[in-house]
């Protein structure tokens, strides 16, 4: 019997416009992704596969929800999520049988939604199929009793997975060496939103589709709305606190990486122009600054610092003496001038 593997994490890897030597770079990049997740290669599966599994799990959550006893009148369709997804196969990298976390952060589990609904499986690897996981969570409806909403011991499983509110899913199956004292273990873990509250009937008691909201459909007994359910991508959000974190490049990046790129190029450039003009630029800088006569500056100017003060008003007064003296030069040239004028006309009467 073939189980199901887990997911092949989805990557997004982006890529400037081809340039010589592009090859290389993607075949450096894929190596880079090999090396930094390890046992990725062995568990990578082709994409198909990830469409049979996300199939087989959202299918039967929807076959499951629309056989609730008693009858549903407002339970919705479910499709698949993204976002959802990568919460579950980060948590579920942790191989850790606890509840995440970060459900209830902000944008920590989801880009849209707040307060994520969670329900984890744990049990052999080789014993894994999403069917056994989903349908384990349903058999707790055999403790639940509806008509007045309380339940033998734990419900919770069974009351999200039939959570009226509820209509996107994403699930993983992480692969660990151990979970607790489960050696050899796959955690599975599904995600909901909006998630449920637990603190009512988990739907509205009636005929299957009766109590949907405006403008829904009745899909598979279920209450259904194509613009509701419409898939995004979210190609550049994952969990923050995921670890490893996984390669992902927004435009930002791209941009920082584009500009740092043209920065280093511009600078390169430049050195290379200014060295072609001035071969001897380092020779230049010795003529024009000889070693002895900068050590004596360096000298002159330490004792300047701790005189600032002082200097400074000694600045002062020396400016306005040297501003006299240049007066005082200017009349006695005049003089001078007047002197020479009366020598020439002395000599000319001579
Ligand atoms: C709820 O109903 C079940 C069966 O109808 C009964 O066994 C149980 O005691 C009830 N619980 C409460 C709190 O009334």
């Amino acid at each position: 019997m073939e189980a199901p593997r887990p997911f092949a994490p989805d990557w997004y890897v982006p890529w400037l416009p081809p340039a010589p030597g592009a090859d290389l770079k993607l075949w450096l990049c894929e190596l880079w992704l090999l090396l930094l997740t390890p046992g990725l290669s062995a568990d990578l599966l082709p994409h198909e596969e990830d469409v049979k599994f996300i199939n087989e799990y959202v299918n039967l959550h929807n076959e499951l929800r629309s056989k609730v006893k008693p009858a549903g009148a407002n339970l919705r369709f479910m499709t698949w999520d993204v976002a959802l997804s990568r919460t579950a196969r980060a948590w579920g990298k942790k191989c850790v049988f606890e509840r995440n976390t970060h459900l209830e952060e902000i944008n920590m589990a989801h880009p849209i939604f707040n307060g994520i609904g969670e329900n984890m499986w744990v049990g052999l690897e080789n014993e894994f199929t999403a069917s056994i996981a989903i349908r384990s969570w349903f058999a707790e409806k055999d403790r639940y009793y509806f008509g007045n909403g309380t339940c033998r011991g734990d419900c919770s499983k069974y009351l999200q997975l039939v959570w009226d509110k509820s209509y996107k899913v994403g699930c993983a199956v992480t692969p660990c060496s151990r979970v607790g004292r489960i050696k050899h273990a796959a955690i599975f873990i599904c995600n909901y939103a909006p998630g449920a509250t637990l603190r009512r009937q988990p739907y509205q008691q009636g005929v299957v589709c009766s109590q949907c909201s405006k403008n829904d459909r009745c899909t598979d007994f279920l209450c259904s709305n194509a613009e509701r359910e419409e898939a995004t991508y979210y190609h550049f959000w994952y969990p923050r606190w995921e670890v490893p974190r996984p390669l992902v490049c927004d435009p930002i990046c791209i941009l920082t990486f584009f500009l740092r790129t043209l920065i280093f190029i511009l600078s390169v450039t430049i050195v290379l122009i200014v060295q072609s003009h001035f071969p001897n630029i380092l020779l230049e800088e010795q003529m024009t600054f000889p070693l002895e006569v900068t050590k004596r500056e360096v000298e002159e100017e330490e004792g300047e610092e701790e005189e600032e003060e002082e200097s400074e008003e000694e600045e002062k007064s020396e400016e306005v003496e040297e501003e006299e003296e240049e007066e005082e030069e200017e009349e006695e040239e005049e003089e001078e001038e007047d002197e020479d004028e009366e020598d020439e006309d002395e000599d000319k009467e001579d």
